[in-house]
């Protein structure tokens, strides 16, 4: 029932007019520009956690499109170490042109991570659909291998792949293997991908043992309960949580502005009384950061993707006071 009434808001509130939308996502969204984006991080590292941020907007049509991210992303690098801010970066590679120009795309990935060792600054791929899949993995493999370790991918526990993904990458990059673990937003096709929920949260779970066992650097990118109680099980289990220096024997090399060998990251408006539990609990906690022109797109594709949101929208409208990130 309420799942149907959920479905219900979040189908009005798509035809909505740009203004509504922008209202409700506000909390979901830091702003148009990097400026609403600083302003966010400050406010909320008060709040204990740091942060990964997001230049919306993803395929591009052109590849010089591409220029765009590029240097709004160095801009990010720029604003991040003048402002002293605990943040790292999230890219889209379709969005460095991975889909139009293999080469050039992958060229542009390089001088971002490039230029963000240079600050001490490590680059998140985004992992993208299954088209990308295979060269978001390279693209992290041949940037190690050219010395660069500031940079890790996402891997997405409802592929049937990926627990020989954490296998293979292993090979490759050893314990210097970094990765953010999530469900995986894409909704793949069935023989590629688990489909039901207790599928895709136990093969997650198995992918976060998976990669602790590795001694790679886990962030665990779940609002779901179920897996967050797993995760810290697991922690546990290992000797692994807050303050603790990782006593993996196995583990990587100490990392700068990270946690010990983890750490849980959350959306911008999504989970805060959780995430502020976990950083309570000494956890180190930090909120992915969306910003950027592209906030309308963003936003629809949120509440299509997660229907559940009707329920804030509801909420959002009878208490607007309690519609911030
Ligand atoms: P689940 O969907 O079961 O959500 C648990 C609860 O959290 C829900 O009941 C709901 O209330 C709330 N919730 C979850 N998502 C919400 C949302 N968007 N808005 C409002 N409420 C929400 N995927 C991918 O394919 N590639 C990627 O690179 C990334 N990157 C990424 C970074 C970070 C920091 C996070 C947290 C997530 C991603 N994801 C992602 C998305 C991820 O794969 C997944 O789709 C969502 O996190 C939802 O799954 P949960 O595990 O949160 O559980």
């Amino acid at each position: 029932m309420v799942g149907l009434f959920s479905r219900m808001i979040v189908a009005t509130t798509i035809r909505m007019p740009k203004w509504f939308v922008g209202w409700v996502s506000r909390r979901y969204v830091a702003g148009p520009n990097l400026e609403s984006a600083v302003k966010i991080m400050k406010r909320l590292q008060l709040e204990g956690a740091c942060f990964t941020i997001d230049v919306l907007g993803e395929e591009i049509s052109s590849i010089q499109e591409a220029d765009y991210f590029l240097s709004e992303y160095v801009e990010v690098v720029k604003a991040i170490s003048e402002h002293k801010i605990d943040a790292n970066l999230s890219i889209k590679p379709t969005a460095f042109g991975l889909l139009i120009d293999k080469q050039k795309g992958m060229q542009n990935i390089e001088d971002l991570v490039s230029m963000a060792n240079q600050h001490n600054m490590f680059v998140r791929l985004d992992m993208e659909d299954h088209r990308v899949t295979d060269d978001t993995i390279q693209a992290v493999i041949d940037l190690h291998e050219k010395g660069l370790k500031n940079v890790g991918t996402v891997l997405q526990g409802r592929l049937f792949r990926t627990i020989d993904d954490i296998k293979q990458l292993q090979k490759s990059l050893g314990s210097s293997a970094d990765y953010r673990i999530c469900k995986g937003i894409y909704l793949e096709p069935e023989s590629i991908s688990h489909i039901g929920y207790s599928q895709i949260v136990e093969a997650t779970n198995a992918c976060i043992d998976s990669m602790l066992d590795a001694g790679a650097y886990t962030s665990i990118a779940s609002h779901d309960i179920a897996v967050i109680e797993h995760a810290l099980q697991s922690l546990k289990s290992r000797g692994m949580g807050p303050n603790i220096e990782d006593p993996r024997e196995n583990a990587g090399p100490e990392r700068l502005h990270k946690g010990p060998g983890y750490e849980f990251q959350m959306l911008l408006g999504v989970s805060g009384p959780i995430r502020r539990k976990l950083a309570t609990q000494g956890h180190r906690t930090r909120v992915y950061i969306p910003y950027g022109e592209k906030w309308y797109e963003y936003s629809i594709r949120r509440l299509q993707e997660n229907p559940t949101i009707g329920t804030q929208v509801a909420k959002a409208f009878i208490m607007p006071w309690t519609n911030r990130p």
